[in-house]
């Protein structure tokens, strides 16, 4: 594809603005936006000097891409309005999920229709003939590149792998209702560090044997903290989850017996907490995401940098503070946006493909089905 790409964003909140803000460099068009409340798309149109679309259904014609960034809940249908059309995708994580809820339906039902959606996306986007970028932005995370370089380069075989993506709480109105994000902490944040250990793993497969390593298995369990009736609430850590976890941990072991441990939750206080260590044959690797650890502020009163910006879910900036100059680069938003641009124009699988996103997503899914049954291994059905 060599003319000018035309993209449109469904949402208009947190991820659409972030993705907004990295498409300067990537050469494309921002045409328009659309969000099912009125005032939002309007708003954020005129912010950002883009049309404001009344439906994804009427902002296709005009777009070469649709870059989803709406609540889970939506992204299957989006995704195959999109392929259907002829037009490529960039979805935001999850892939998909299961939106019914907790109380009426079990793990293994979810984890099988899950399946089910997972099989029939790729179906559709495959005979579209459109690319699926999945946007997991731990893939690329500079500190994840050059780890990934250094495992194809010396073909390093990963014996263990550590994870973890925990703050104090979404800031989305819509976080932690179950029938809207697919399920809590576990998803929603612990597909971020899984992410990227899928596709490290994925990557020395492929430099050492030609063929990627894949989850097998997995063992999870997941609590509610802030739900218990023991719980003191300060003030200081979101607790309005309706009906998902605020805590999980996931332990994987892959098709060749090595393993990964991801944690996720919404428990931690200081600023958002995102790093991948990597335990290698031949060399160690700590990825960090954020804190990035290259600027540090000491602010002696919170009120004189009350309108400045330093790092993400930090609620003061008084003391010293972890400061990220560049999240979008730290965090890997810009080289996932370009990555995806030149995979569409180039006609090749994105680095953060539909294959990650299954993987991630039913590696997840399992997970529940293990936590289900207190921790109980389960088999990663892979698609
Ligand atoms: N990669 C990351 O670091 C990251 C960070 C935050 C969120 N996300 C993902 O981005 C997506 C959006 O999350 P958010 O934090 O921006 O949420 P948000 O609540 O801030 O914004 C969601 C937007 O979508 C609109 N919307 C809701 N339902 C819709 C529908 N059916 N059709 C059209 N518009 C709809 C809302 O009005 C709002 O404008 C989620 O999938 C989330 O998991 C990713």
């Amino acid at each position: 594809m060599s003319k000018n790409i035309r993209v449109g964003i469904a949402g208009a909140g947190f991820a659409a603005k972030f993705h907004l803000e990295n498409y300067p460099e990537c050469g494309v068009e921002v045409v328009g936006v659309t969000s099912s409340r009125r005032e939002r798309r309007e708003t954020f149109a005129e912010g950002h000097g883009v049309k404001a679309y009344a439906s994804v259904e009427a902002m296709l014609p005009d777009i070469d891409l649709l870059d989803i960034c709406t609540p889970p809940s939506s992204h299957r249908d989006y995704i195959l309005a999109a392929a259907s059309a002829g037009k490529h995708v960039i979805v935001e994580k999850p892939l998909t999920g299961f939106f019914g809820s907790p109380e009426e339906h079990s793990k293994a039902h979810m984890l099988e229709r899950v399946r089910e959606q997972a099989r029939m996306l790729r179906e559709t986007v495959t005979n579209a003939g459109v690319t699926l970028c999945y946007a997991e932005n731990f893939v690329y995370a500079p500190s994840v590149q050059k780890e990934r370089e250094i495992i194809e380069k010396s073909k390093a075989q990963i014996l263990r792998l550590v994870g973890e993506e925990s703050h104090n709480g979404s800031h989305s109105p819509v976080y932690g209702i179950w029938s809207i994000q697919g399920g809590g902490s576990l998803i929603a944040k612990g597909c971020h560090p899984l992410g990227a250990i899928l596709y490290l793993k994925r990557k020395e497969g492929l430099a050492r044997s030609g063929r990627p390593i894949r989850p097998a298995a997995v063992t999870a369990r997941t609590h509610s903290i802030t739900r218990l009736p023991g719980f003191e609430d300060r003030g200081f850590l979101r607790t309005t989850y309706q009906d998902t976890e605020d805590y999980s941990f996931i332990h994987v072991v892959f098709e060749d017996g090595t393993v990964a441990d991801v944690t996720a939750s919404e428990l931690v206080l200081g600023g958002i907490y995102d790093f991948v260590e990597v335990f290698a044959n031949n060399h160690r690797a700590r990825c960090r995401m954020s804190p990035v650890n290259v600027l540090d502020v000491y602010n002696p009163s919170h009120e004189q940098f009350k309108d400045l910006y330093l790092v993400e879910k930090i609620s003061s900036n008084e003391g010293w503070i972890p400061a990220s100059p560049e999240e979008g680069w730290s965090l890997g938003y810009g080289h996932e946006l370009r990555d995806f641009i030149r995979a569409i124009r180039e006609n090749r699988p994105p680095e953060s493909d539909i294959d990650l996103a299954i993987d991630t997503t039913l590696t997840l899914y399992a997970g529940y089905v293990s936590a289900d049954q207190e921790g109980k291994q389960v088999a990663v059905p892979l698609e």
